[in-house]
């Protein structure tokens, strides 16, 4: 795992956008994992100041959500794909019938959660998933205790999630308690995994993520299965690690051409 840390969420996201371009320049139609919520702005952010400058062609990308909200009505401007085509679909220009995603309003939920989890791999699998961490350690909504190989299926938030979520929605009580999320192992199959953590309230989730033991406790320590991944955090999301001098030494001594 390699651990990045930034001054500031603006830095992560050029980061993170300079990383998402140089493979879209390789593999112009590389499928691309996006999360919601908000620490992932900035990317999303950042690479539309690159296709406005015409310095990205993102034409021929893909892109994929990582989990949805079950139960909301179509359309509803909170639900996962409501908010992917308009922070990332529509300000980059990339064609709806390029975007995938599950559906969380089926009649038959374990059967769309086996569909999304085929659609990914009849697309070829994910090239880079982002992910956000939960303040209880959750990636995509992968709550605590999490099976390590799960597959794409139907999750019950936790009180903490859908408290942390609530300032989305009208009152606490229109949280969801059930969502569709892409499995541990659905997410590990990505090729890469790029994980942001930006703020003070995500420091003990990224510190037992990446230093504490691989525990379903922590399902971000997952990612510590991972051939190649990726954490980015700024100074006061890395405040709690241990090794961050280590961290910050490795990455200042970088060779340029390795990118991340
Ligand atoms: P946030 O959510 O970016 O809104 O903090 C992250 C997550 O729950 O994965």
């Amino acid at each position: 795992m390699e651990v990045v840390i930034v001054p500031d969420a603006a830095t992560a996201g050029e980061l993170i956008a300079d990383t998402i371009a140089a493979l879209l320049r390789h593999t112009p139609d590389a499928l691309l994992g996006v999360a919601t919520g908000s620490t992932p702005l900035p990317v999303y952010q950042a690479l539309a100041a690159k296709v406005r400058a015409s310095a990205l062609d993102v034409f021929r990308a893909r892109i994929c959500q990582l989990d949805e909200y079950v139960g909301l009505p179509a359309g509803h401007p909170e639900s996962y794909r409501s908010v992917v085509l308009r922070e990332v679909v529509a300000p980059l220009g990339i064609p709806e019938s390029s975007f995938l995603g599950p559906d969380g309003n089926a009649p038959d939920i374990p059967a769309a959660c086996a569909a999304y989890d085929s659609a990914l791999a009849e697309a070829g699998g994910v090239d880079l998933q982002l992910l956000g961490i939960g303040t209880d350690g959750h990636i995509g909504f992968n709550e605590p205790c999490s099976s390590l190989a799960s597959r794409t299926r139907i999750k019950t938030l936790t009180p903490q999630t859908r408290q942390d979520n609530a300032r989305f929605f009208d009152t606490p009580d229109d949280v969801p308690h059930h969502v569709i999320t892409q499995g541990i192992g659905t997410i590990l199959d990505a090729r890469h995994l790029v994980l942001l953590a930006t703020g003070e309230s995500k420091a003990e989730a990224a510190a037992l993520a990446i230093e504490g033991p691989l525990s379903s406790l922590v399902p971000a320590s997952a990612l510590q299965l991972h051939p190649h991944a990726t954490v980015i955090l700024d100074d006061p999301a890395a405040s709690k690690l241990k090794l961050s001098d280590y961290f910050r030494t490795t990455y200042a001594s970088k060779p340029p051409w390795q990118g991340l």
